[in-house]
């Protein structure tokens, strides 16, 4: 079996005592790729760092929603900079996050719609972070504002909304949300999409699968998403691992 984990934040400092041992035995758990994806600066140079030192690893660079209130005009420079790096495969995670409302939801559609712009030019896919937006997101992606060439990342919206994402191109991804026992309404999204257009992620340190919840999650517990979505669609477990890793070097170009 072989797994991909399209992504993970192993540049957190939840890894710091450790994060060269979880890499290192990932490919003992069958996870043979996996991206690092950054959320401001920073961290967008740390995963770059990561992905350098490991065959298999690949790394996004872009502004969280959760950081626009911290974003200058001069950053767009600097990812565009790093993006140039080989391992870079996408500009992520980007996007709107009215959950949590961390930084001023004007400043987030800033920082949102400049950096899906840099993903154009750059020709690379982008990783969307949407929670709590769709109200705002949806219009923007049926009036063709959105780089479609991305992913819903951790996918947590409606079937209606999904349908959409779907019709304008986008792939969808999802965590260990799905093992979850309360995630009745995310499983007929799972069900709906077909099956080339998903992908699956950890979003380690968050989203420990059932039986690891509460734990700090790894990718190699991606296996247990796979898992899920496999039962869903009535196949095997590998079966779903192998769909899930091309799909995923498709959308990523690796
Ligand atoms: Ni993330």
């Amino acid at each position: 079996m072989k797994l991909f984990d399209t992504h993970t934040h192993l540049e957190d400092k939840r890894f710091d005592d450790d994060r060269e041992d979880v890499i290192a035995e990932l490919k003992y758990n069958n996870v043979l790729k996996a991206i690092t994806v950054g959320t401001d600066i920073e961290t967008s140079r740390q995963c770059i760092d990561i992905a350098s030192k490991h065959e298999g690893m690949y790394a996004a660079v872009g502004l969280h929603p959760h950081d626009a209130k911290d974003f200058k005009e001069s950053d767009i420079a600097e990812f565009e900079k790093m993006a140039a790096d080989k391992k870079v495969v996408a500009i992520g995670e980007i996007g709107l996050d009215y959950h949590y409302d961390f930084s001023p939801r004007d400043m987030q559609m800033h920082a949102f719609e400049i950096q899906m712009d840099m993903a154009q030019r750059l020709n690379l896919p982008a990783v969307y972070h949407i929670r709590e937006a769709f109200g705002d997101f949806l219009p923007m992606v049926r009036q063709g504002r959105c780089a479609n060439n991305a992913v819903m990342h951790c996918y947590g919206g409606s079937l209606e909304s999904a349908k959409i994402c779907l019709d304008a191109g986008m792939m969808i991804s999802f965590t260990g949300v799905i093992t979850f026992k309360n995630a009745n309404k995310i499983l007929d999204v799972v069900k709906y999409v077909p099956i080339e257009r998903l992908m699956i992620e950890t979003d380690c340190p968050y989203m420990a699968p059932v039986p690891y919840r509460g734990k700090r999650n790894e990718p190699k517990y991606v296996a247990e998403v796979a898992r899920k979505m496999a039962e869903i669609k009535g196949i095997a477990i590998e079966e779903m691992a192998e769909i899930t890793y091309n799909n995923a070097e498709r959308f990523f170009n690796i």
